[in-house]
């Protein structure tokens, strides 16, 4: 039997799922998308979410990735999605309305960390692992040799007088109406900041805008060398489908 588990991921403009092969970091079978509910409350979120499960006919245990800090499996922070998840336990939410099985909870930008640690742009890469997702905010994860620190959110920090998300986000690119060699300078003085605080080894880069990597990557001229992720879109279903198994090892 293949070793398989189900990631979801809430995104702002679509919610996309899919079985996954923990032995390969591969989708099996289709990435099921739907656009996200507006607005994107709890209740609406669970609804799409049951829909995607519904529809892959999968009953096993699921991995859903939040934009927000998870601790415990209550929803801390919501700095793009909408304010009515501050507070809600998700936990409980979705494993109600998934009819009891197990389900981890976790930040979108923790779940893309540990696939792209585990089977991208981080693969059998030893140190300290700074994966950050460029899109409307900055998320990041912080791995060494396999082990995340949960709820980071370094897109938060504030980089001379500005948070770094709103400072250099692909969405703060977007907004000023900058080129990527322009958006690459205020990249850099926000890795430098991490460089400065945390020494990381390596820095993956994700979210969207990896894609066009090669437009703005060697523009950067901060230390630490800067990967683009691998996984693209799937990184997000497969951290959440690693979580899933996690939790319901522990359980078992
Ligand atoms: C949120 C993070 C999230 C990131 C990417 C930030 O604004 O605070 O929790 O990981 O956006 O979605």
């Amino acid at each position: 039997m293949t070793n398989t588990s189900f990631g979801v991921d809430v995104g702002g403009s679509g919610v996309k799922g899919g079985v996954v092969d923990l032995d390969t970091g591969e989708l099996v079978g289709d990435r099921i998308k739907i656009l996200t509910p507006q607005p994107a409350t709890p209740d609406a979120i669970a609804a799409t979410v049951l829909e995607i499960v519904r529809q892959a006919r999968w009953d096993g245990p699921v991995g859903i990735t939040l934009p927000s800090v998870v601790t415990e499996g209550i929803v801390r922070t919501a700095a793009n999605i909408d304010h009515a998840w501050i507070g809600t336990d998700a936990k409980a939410l979705f494993g109600t309305i998934l009819g009891g099985r197990d389900v981890a909870i976790l930040n979108d930008a923790d779940a893309a960390g540990k696939a792209e640690d585990r089977y991208g742009a981080g693969k059998d890469f030893e140190g300290v692992v700074i994966l950050l997702t460029f899109g409307t905010g900055i998320g990041s994860a912080i791995i060494h040799n396999g082990d995340l620190v949960p709820n980071t959110e370094f897109g938060h920090l504030e980089v001379r007088g500005k948070e770094a998300e709103h400072r250099a986000s692909s969405g703060a690119r977007q907004a000023k109406g900058w080129g990527y060699k322009r958006w690459a300078k205020e990249v850099s003085l926000v890795l430098e900041t991490y460089e400065a605080l945390l020494w990381p080894d390596l820095f993956i880069a994700g979210g969207g805008i990896s894609r066009k990597h090669e437009k703005w990557i060697p523009h950067l001229t901060n230390r630490t060398k800067v990967v683009p992720a691998q996984l693209f879109n799937t990184a997000g279903i497969v951290g959440g489908a690693m979580a899933a198994a996690e939790a319901a090892a522990r359980r078992a």
